[in-house]
């Protein structure tokens, strides 16, 4: 079996941990520093998996020794933006943390693949990459399902189609300047494009936009579920060496034309973490858009490097 360790127990690690042992992909540690919480919930789980049958470890610790030959460790820890607040805000306290944890997969999961979900995610997937110091394959953001999630939940509701037969790419950054491609976005070889009028679709980009934001302010704090599932998935695609074509956020070297800059961008991911970033046709307005986006990842990776020296 597979020994997942999910670092940070807080809705997000908590939610990813039910999808994982739901999927029955490995055995699982939650680590957390807070006392009793990765235990209680690591129990919780154990019963719950019981309940439906299925027979995986599930183990809580507040010691990271205990990831100790993990082969994913999926790094959720930080902390989680306000109503009020853009991801960017978290920066500061973030990368501490991030840096932290980083160094502990190094030290007890060396061998490991790396997730990272905690916020702002492309600049946290840099700083986990620079502190693990493994290879840019074995460090991958997550953000890409949940983005493009949202907005094939707008899109499926206006066409009237079932969610999982609307296909396409999202790129940059996970924040304000996430790039959609609705003209590569299509159900059955139709495009978006030619589906829905350019002020609609330019509509549900901007909902999609906002959508971490409109969860935030709903229910009083970030999402979770959404995010679990999408973890599940990668996760999945990582154990069980698929070959999935995920939006995942990557350090580039040369793709797209960007040197050393985490990005979401198409990525084939199996057992040994990235194994191919795929490099879509973008038209010069996407490309435009991609740029900009990854600029201002580029600032906030150099924010956060003055941050951790
Ligand atoms: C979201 C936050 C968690 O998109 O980034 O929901």
């Amino acid at each position: 079996m597979p020994l997942i360790g999910v670092i940070g127990c807080g809705r997000v690690g908590v939610s990813a941990a039910i999808q994982i042992a739901l999927k029955d992909l490995g055995d699982l540690v939650l680590v957390d520093i807070v006392q009793g919480l990765p235990q209680g919930e690591a129990l919780d789980l154990s019963h719950m998996a019981s309940i439906l049958g299925i027979d995986v470890e599930i183990t809580g610790s507040n010691d990271y020794r205990d990831i100790s030959g993990a082969d994913l460790a999926v790094i959720t820890a930080g902390v989680v933006r306000k109503a009020d607040m853009t991801r960017m805000d978290l920066l500061q306290k973030n990368t501490a943390i991030v840096s932290d944890v980083s160094e502990k997969v190094r030290e007890y999961a060396p061998n490991s693949k790396v997730i990272v979900v905690t916020n702002p995610l492309d600049v946290m997937t840099y700083v986990a990459l620079r502190k693990t110091g493994f290879e840019r394959e074995r460090v991958i953001g997550f953000s890409g399902l949940l983005d493009f999630g949202r907005f094939r939940y707008l899109v499926a509701k206006e066409l009237g189609v079932s969610r999982s037969s609307i296909v396409g790419p999202i790129i940059g950054e996970h924040g304000d300047n996430m790039v959609l491609l609705p003209r590569l976005t299509h159900v059955l070889g139709k495009p978006l494009t030619s589906l829905l009028p350019r002020e609609k679709i330019g509509e549900l980009v901007e909902r999609t936009r906002r959508a971490g934001a409109e969860v935030i302010s709903l229910k009083g704090w970030s999402a979770s579920h959404a995010p679990g599932a999408g973890v599940a998935l990668m996760v999945e695609a990582i154990l069980k060496d698929t070959d999935a074509v995920i939006p995942s956020s990557v350090y580039l070297r040369g793709e797209y034309g960007v040197e050393g800059v985490c990005s979401v961008v198409p990525a084939v991911l199996g057992l040994s973490g990235v194994k191919r970033v795929i490099e879509l046709d973008l038209d010069d307005y996407e490309r435009r858009e991609f740029l900009k986006s990854v600029e201002v990842v580029r600032q906030a990776q150099e924010a956060a490097d003055k941050l951790l020296h």
